[in-house]
């Protein structure tokens, strides 16, 4: 699944309802797709926030691929102002804005079985989450 959409608040819960809806195809528990659904809000928020300054008119890409050993990856990507130092960003309670707690990658991270986090600054910024459903992965083993 690709889906493109503007940098509005609002399509924080289209991303993340469309990933579910995808997500949800596969054999995987309500909490699995709560997970899914609180990451890609995360990413898609910081995106809107500090990728393109709440500005409205960025573009975002969300990537979802479902493979048959029950292995989703999901990609979220903008092309806005890039991560000056992407180490300190996943630090945990760090943020470049006042009064924000900065755990959203911690969330990400804790919430996935892997993140990538690719970023330039001044060209934007790409984050990579692989999630293996329990289920499924127990399924390929029986
Ligand atoms: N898409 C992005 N573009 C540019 N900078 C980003 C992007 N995503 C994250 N960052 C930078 O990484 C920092 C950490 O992100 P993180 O999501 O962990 O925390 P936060 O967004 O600041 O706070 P919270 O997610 O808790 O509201 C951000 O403060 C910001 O500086
Ligand atoms: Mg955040």
């Amino acid at each position: 699944m690709r889906l493109e959409f503007l940098s509005l608040p609002e399509n924080v819960s289209l991303a993340r309802t469309c990933a579910a809806a995808v997500v949800a195809q596969m054999d995987c528990t309500l909490e699995e797709l709560e997970e899914v659904k609180l990451v890609i809000s995360e990413a898609v928020s910081n995106c809107i926030i500090h990728g393109y300054g709440n500005q409205p008119d960025g573009k975002i890409i969300l990537e979802i691929s479902l493979y048959d050993n029950g292995t989703v990856e999901m990609l979220v990507a903008d092309y806005g102002r890039g991560i000056e130092d992407v180490a300190r960003a996943l630090q945990p309670a760090y943020s470049s804005e006042a009064g924000r707690m900065g755990m959203g990658f911690t969330f990400m991270k804790s919430f996935s079985d892997h993140m990538k986090v690719d970023s330039t600054p001044g060209q934007g910024t790409a984050v990579t989450l692989i999630k293996n459903l329990g289920c499924q992965g127990k399924q390929a083993l029986a």
